[in-house]
């Protein structure tokens, strides 16, 4: 009896056993099965970027997603002024587990996000060798205290951008100073059918900051001293600068619109035939002279206007990589940056774009060249170009700075007022106010 019973209690357990065994096997299987289909999936590279940028740089991504079937490249498209794309990276890196895994960064941010802890050290990926090759201004901007956290991917300079039709018609050659520059814009809007002079980026942003270190160093001055933290701002020249900007608008050279300019907006007055000198960066080149545009053919590029006892500046621009300090795929999103910063990648996309390479080579290269001549020239534009000052409360000056330039700019401050006032607040900032 007892036996009968131990068995048939045996008998059920076996069959229990074998069904708990089955289930086992199954759940086993299954998760082998998600391993492996995970493996197969390929692992997202996401980075931010402007909406611009992004619709150009897609012919690389793609290319790069079809000989890496194991990377997905998630550009997201993000608004066209460069330093609201700093202030959306700035949040989520805030927040913690920011969903970029790379930071497509402007040359003026890698103080700020390296200083706080956002990003990967690059100097075990590239040797000093690996980064001969690019343009010093560039590799600079990488680097923070000891380390290196930017590839460069394209350099960038401010321009200025004439009517040869327009100043042949009224038999001007183009400006060198200031004063040309206005004179030659009242002669044209005068003599031709031109509305505006000059078209330029007025809206209160980084691009506004931008043309201000231009003009403030073509007048022999400067914003900040980036080994002293001398603010320059109350200084003549600065104000000179502003005064140049507010006088472009009061006297009907620049529209009054220009106040809420960035570069697209510069870019298709100056496009539609509307505007006889335009300052933007090189890569206007390529759309105004696009097939289909009005100016195509009819315009040249030059280095900015300045005074007549000083030099012209070009403000430093440009754009690299740098890799989230929290990506859970560096090795991936390292390879990314890899492929971009490499020399055949950047050069198929700067001949398409008319963009400015960071790699030396590419400003003589005989293909580069065979479609912007220019580019010879361009490489001794860059390498003087002027940089904006790599603190790392760049984010907090630049501010401060678009704020009281477009207060003078829109009458609200006289260029004095506003620039002391800049100034003021700049020192407090840096800390130099002592
Ligand atoms: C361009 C430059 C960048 C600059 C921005 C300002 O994108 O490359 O450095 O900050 O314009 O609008």
């Amino acid at each position: 009896m007892r036996n009968r019973s131990f068995l048939r209690w045996l008998n059920l357990s076996r069959k229990r056993l074998s069904l708990i065994l089955l289930a086992l096997v199954v759940t086993a299987g299954a998760l082998l099965f998600g391993a492996y289909v995970r493996a197969q999936q390929p692992v997202t590279i996401s980075f931010l970027l402007r909406a611009v940028e992004a619709d150009q740089m897609q012919g690389l991504a793609d290319q790069f997603m079809a000989e890496n079937p194991d990377i997905r490249i998630e550009m997201v498209r993000g608004p066209n002024a460069a330093d609201a794309v700093e202030n959306l990276y700035t949040t989520s890196f805030l927040l913690g587990d920011s969903p970029y895994d790379i930071l497509f960064s402007d040359v003026v941010w890698i103080p700020k996000f390296a200083a706080a802890g956002w990003l990967t050290d690059l100097s075990d990926r590239v040797s000093e060798a690996d980064l001969a090759d690019f343009l010093e201004a560039d590799v600079a901007a990488g680097v923070y205290q000891d380390g290196f956290y930017r590839m460069p991917f394209r350099s960038d300079m401010g321009m200025l951008y004439y009517r040869t039709d327009l100043l042949d018609q009224v038999g001007l050659q183009p400006p060198e100073t200031f004063g040309e520059l206005i004179a030659a814009s009242e002669t044209m809007q005068d003599q031709t059918d031109v509305n505006w002079g000059f078209v330029w980026q007025g809206l209160q942003y980084e691009g506004l900051v931008t043309n201000f270190v231009e003009l403030v160093a073509g007048y022999g001055g400067f914003w900040i001293d980036p080994d002293t933290l001398e603010v320059g701002l109350d200084q003549p020249a600065a104000i000179q600068a502003t005064e140049f900007m507010k006088g472009v608008i009061a006297q009907g050279i620049s529209p009054p619109g220009v106040t809420n300019y960035i570069e697209e907006d510069a870019l298709r007055q100056f496009e539609n035939g509307n505007a006889a000198f335009m300052r933007n960066w090189p890569y206007a080149w390529a759309e105004a002279n696009r097939d289909g545009s009005p100016v195509a053919g009819n315009i040249a590029l030059k280095p900015m206007v300045h005074s007549a006892d000083e030099q012209p500046a070009a403000c430093l621009g440009g754009w690299g990589f740098g890799i989230s300090a929290t990506t859970p795929h560096p090795e991936e999103a390292w390879r990314v940056v890899e492929f971009f910063t490499s020399p055949g990648p950047m050069k198929d996309f700067i001949t398409e774009f008319a963009y400015v390479p960071s790699r030396r080579a590419l400003f003589t290269d005989p293909e580069v060249l065979a479609v912007f001549p220019q580019y010879e020239q361009l490489l001794e534009v860059a390498e003087t170009a002027v940089p904006r000052p790599p603190v790392g409360q760049y984010a907090q000056v630049s501010d401060i700075l678009q704020r009281y330039l477009s207060a003078a700019i829109t009458d609200q401050m006289t260029p004095e007022a506003a620039m002391q006032a800049a100034a003021g607040e700049s020192r407090r900032v840096l800390g130099v106010d002592g």
